[in-house]
């Protein structure tokens, strides 16, 4: 089968890779560009651990050709962080004990960054909702819908968060 050169930004970076037509997103990003945060658990579209953004939405990378990423913006679990600095949703899942085996993480993160930017201050219905395609067999999802509801609002009293704000602490 030939092969393809195509270009995508890869969190805010330019990259140029050769696929095959059947190449997923998901073993371009793992296998060709090292960008193993996002993990194949199911294969088929149905765990979402796997999750990155496309052009701004959500999307399974197992499922998702890698020439339908041609030109578009990808966001993986990588460029959540600013370098060393985690961003406050990576932050409160350690904060709230959200984090157990962690193979579903970057997919629940992936999820709940693209719910905090459609809905900033979602609630617990709307965040289970949002993350109801992402399954955890670790955590029971409390511990994560409470650190992503903390994450977005994070004056909210919570008892499980190392730093309540509310307090001054
Ligand atoms: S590995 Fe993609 S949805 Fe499960
Ligand atoms: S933390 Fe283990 S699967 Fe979610």
């Amino acid at each position: 089968m030939d092969k393809i050169d195509i270009s995508l930004n890869i969190n805010d970076k330019p990259f140029e890779v050769r696929v095959a037509p059947n190449d997923t997103l998901l073993e371009v990003l793992r296998d060709q560009l090292d960008l193993t945060g996002s993990k194949e658990s199911c294969g088929e579209g149905v765990c979402g651990s796997c999750t990155v953004h496309m052009d701004d939405k959500p999307v399974r990378s197992c499922l998702t050709l890698a020439l339908e990423a041609q030109g578009c913006n990808i966001k993986t679990v990588e460029g959540l962080a600013n370098g060393d600095d985690l961003s406050d949703l990576q932050q409160s899942f350690i904060d709230h004990g959200a984090v157990q085996c962690g193979f579903c993480t970057p997919g629940m993160l992936m999820s709940a960054d693209a719910l905090l930017k459609s809905n900033p201050s979602p609630n617990e219905e709307t965040t289970r909702k949002a993350l109801s395609g992402n399954i955890c067999r670790c955590t029971g999802y409390a511990k994560i819908v409470e650190a992503v509801c903390h994450a977005a609002n994070p004056h909210d009293r919570c008892p499980d968060c190392k730093t309540d704000n509310n307090s001054g602490e």
